[in-house]
């Protein structure tokens, strides 16, 4: 039995893809049954590095959805338009989809997973979250059964890769990410990751899965790694820390269906496990119950580890197609099942630790002062540090015990208004 595929792409990972597709020797036997029909592209003339069958490519993306030989459609062009309207598209064409794109999944699941259910097909997302890291069916299926309390990531290889740059060469933000943007590991227009959009699409869907509810994804709270400096890595590593982009999803109260959803920089002590995840490398950290914790990590991105996500998604489908030409019912460890929408807790509840840096005038009584207002607002202190003069100003570093964000940002509301403090540079959470 063969099943065909139309590809909506073929860009780094669907030609990653494409050369699976086309090599099924040593892979799955399923992979045999695998015939590559379409590959939709904006333009025939692009030179591409790999042979296709003839007839293969075609400008024509509409046609590829309505294909009454094409049974899975892989949608590999990312952003929300056109990949939205082809999505549903093939979905109302009763074809299957296997999609790496977090941003119109994270914006537009509820649509998409609707109308999947509804048509009963399967939209698979492997490749969209960790890219060749397996963490979406073991989060749906293999972990489960758990009680998940908490998911932390590093799910972002181009702000990973630019921190552990920062970090081992002591260079600041703009130097290292103009560096990147030169090698090809940074977009021209960088934002998406640095601030924190991507990593924020990514989580929304791992939190989704992990929680059992749909999210918002407006509802995650975001910050990026723009405003980290070299003296901040520096600081934070004399202080035990390494400084790391983490998307963070958690159930603070087992009792309630309510989650932190969150993605910033973040001080982590150097040797928590997540700690060591260095250049372009992902990993997802799972907390559960009574599992305990478990940590997936490997290559976040790139044409084959993406591919590798993609082509596992296909052969699932042709698994379930090989054993049940016409699917009567959706397998709910594979489909979607969420009907209700998680309930999210603001960022002003959370509590956590904070790292805050301060310049201020060399004068007696300030930290004194800085212990005062921090005391007036229940945060208790940790540890308060002098590192030395920076244009005749002090440099103090605090890191706070646990403390409600609420209660935080009122104290430094009152320290920024002291005569005494120049400015306030950094401001980061600590895990
Ligand atoms: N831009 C993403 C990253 C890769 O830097 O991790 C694709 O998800």
């Amino acid at each position: 039995m063969a099943i065909g595929i139309g590809l909506l792409g073929l860009g780094t990972v669907g030609t990653g893809t494409a050369e699976i597709l086309l090599s099924p020797q040593g892979r799955h036997p399923l992979l045999g049954e695998v015939v590559l029909k379409r590959a939709g592209v904006r333009s025939l003339d692009k030179p591409r590095n790999i042979d296709l069958p003839a007839g293969c490519l075609t400008t024509d993306l509409e046609a590829i959805v309505k294909d009454p030989e094409i049974q899975v459609v892989v949608e590999l062009l990312g952003g929300l338009e056109p990949a939205r309207t082809l999505i549903l598209a093939a979905i109302a064409n009763g074809k299957h989809v296997v999609t790496a794109n977090k941003a119109v999944i994270a914006k537009y699941g509820e649509e998409i997973y609707t109308a999947a259910n509804k048509a009963g097909v399967y939209v698979l997302l492997e490749a969209a979250v960790g890219g060749g890291i397996p963490i979406i069916k073991p989060l749906k299926q293999s972990l489960g059964v758990n009680r998940i309390t908490r998911v932390i990531g590093i799910i972002n290889g181009t702000t990973n890769y630019i921190l552990t740059q920062m970090a081992q060469h002591g260079a600041d933000f703009g130097e290292v990410l103009a560096e990147a943007q030169k090698l090809g590991y940074a977009e021209a227009d960088p934002s998406a990751d640095v601030d924190g959009g991507d990593a924020a699409d990514k989580i929304a869907i791992l939190a989704s899965l992990a929680f059992g509810g749909r999210i918002r994804r407006e509802d995650v709270y975001c910050e990026g790694i723009r405003s980290i400096s070299a003296a901040d890595i520096s600081f934070a590593k004399k202080l035990g820390f390494v400084i790391k982009l983490l998307a963070i999803a958690e159930r603070p109260d087992l009792e309630e269906d309510a989650l932190q959803l969150r993605v910033h920089p973040t001080l982590v002590p150097k040797d928590h496990p997540i700690a060591s995840v260095n250049g372009v490398f992902n990993a997802i950290l799972v907390e559960g119950e009574p599992l305990g914790q478990v940590m997936f990590y490997g290559p976040g991105a790139g044409a084959g580890a993406t591919a590798s996500a993609v082509v596992s998604d296909i052969v699932h489908v042709v698994g379930l197609l090989h054993s049940d030409q016409v699917i009567q019912k959706l397998n709910p460890l594979l489909g979607c099942t969420h009907e209700h929408y998680s309930k999210i807790l603001p960022i002003d509840t959370l509590k956590t630790r904070f790292y805050a840096r301060f310049l201020s005038r060399d004068l007696p009584g300030v930290i004194g002062d800085l212990g005062t207002c921090f005391g007036q607002h229940q945060v208790s202190l940790e540890s308060v540090v002098q590192i030395g003069l920076q244009d005749d100003c002090a440099e103090i570093v605090v890191v706070t015990h646990d403390v409600h964000e609420a209660n935080f940002r009122e104290a430094m509301r009152e320290i920024e208004g002291l005569e005494a403090i120049k400015e306030v540079p950094s401001i980061l959470r600590v895990l």
